[in-house]
């Protein structure tokens, strides 16, 4: 069953917050990708976002925890460096086999933290931080560093993938450096009128959109009137072959990336892709 984020679980601040419900949104992915046939996609996508997560969420809370000159800190980061250390064995494990880790195997130890740490340990700096001025701008400015420039925030994305499972993935890291307006299609002729229909500032297209060619789609954006015409795009594609990539560029892609993709490869594209914008 799902796992509902529940106003139990704040912090009290919202970014971290935000952080926590990605997690949320992480395990409820794996929970739902157990049996998938792109299991084994859906997990390596997630340890990525883990350690994304572990690098940018516990970097936040310990500045913060810092400035509020919160007590309890040499004991909090300890538990972090556990958690980030359990992310990497994963991700090791799965590079060396990749059917050696399964959702399920991901998940104990995930719901844990939620339960022992999230929904416990977290609560100890709550006292300390919220209200408190400088631990509250520390924590923003982060936010604004990890961005390299570009604005999250505002950012208008479109993404046309007929795999729900890989779009809460998306959805989930984008959500994790701001971006909140996500529009997700499954077809050509939604995404076609989404295009015309809402200003959007970037598109990420999957490959394969059901029977449909994401190549078509940007063919068509391509022979359009401008602004659409010069829209960034990123192809993504699941099949490893090197050529997919000139192939992608040639029909009119800005950007193209392999599933399984790592949060991280894939914030440092978008980024790329927004600063052209
Ligand atoms: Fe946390
Ligand atoms: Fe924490």
């Amino acid at each position: 069953m799902a796992i509902m984020w529940s106003e139990m679980m704040s912090v009290g601040v919202p970014v971290l917050d935000s952080d926590h419900k990605t997690l949320v949104g992480l395990i409820n992915l794996l929970q739902r990708s157990i049996g998938d046939p792109e299991e084994y996609v859906a997990v390596y996508s997630v340890l990525g976002s883990l350690e994304e997560y572990a690098a940018h969420h516990f970097t936040r809370e310990e500045k913060m925890m810092v400035a509020s000159r919160c007590p309890q800190l040499g004991q909090h980061r300890q538990s972090h460096e556990g958690f980030a250390e359990q992310v990497r064995n994963l991700k090791n494990r799965y590079e060396s086999n990749p059917t050696s880790v399964r959702a399920r195997d991901c998940l104990g130890f995930l719901n844990d933290w939620l339960v022992n740490h999230i929904c416990s340990t977290d609560m100890n700096y709550r006292a300390w931080v919220v209200g408190h001025v400088d631990a509250m701008a520390s924590g923003q400015d982060l936010v604004e560093e990890e961005s390299g420039g570009a604005d999250w925030r505002r950012l208008k994305i479109l993404v046309v993938d007929d795999n729900l499972n890989f779009c809460e993935i998306l959805g989930a890291i984008l959500q994790s450096v701001g971006i909140s307006s996500i529009s997700v299609v499954n077809d050509l002729a939604a995404a076609k009128s989404a295009l015309i229909g809402q200003n959007i500032d970037l598109l990420i297209s999957d490959w394969h959109v059901g029977v449909e060619s994401g190549l078509d789609l940007v063919k068509w954006l391509r022979q359009g009137p401008l602004p659409l015409a010069s829209l960034p795009v990123l192809m993504l594609s699941g099949h490893e072959r090197m050529i997919n990539r000139d192939i992608a560029l040639l029909a009119g892609a800005d950007e193209f990336m392999e599933k399984p993709i790592s949060a991280r490869g894939l914030l440092i594209c978008l980024a790329r892709l927004a600063a052209r914008q």
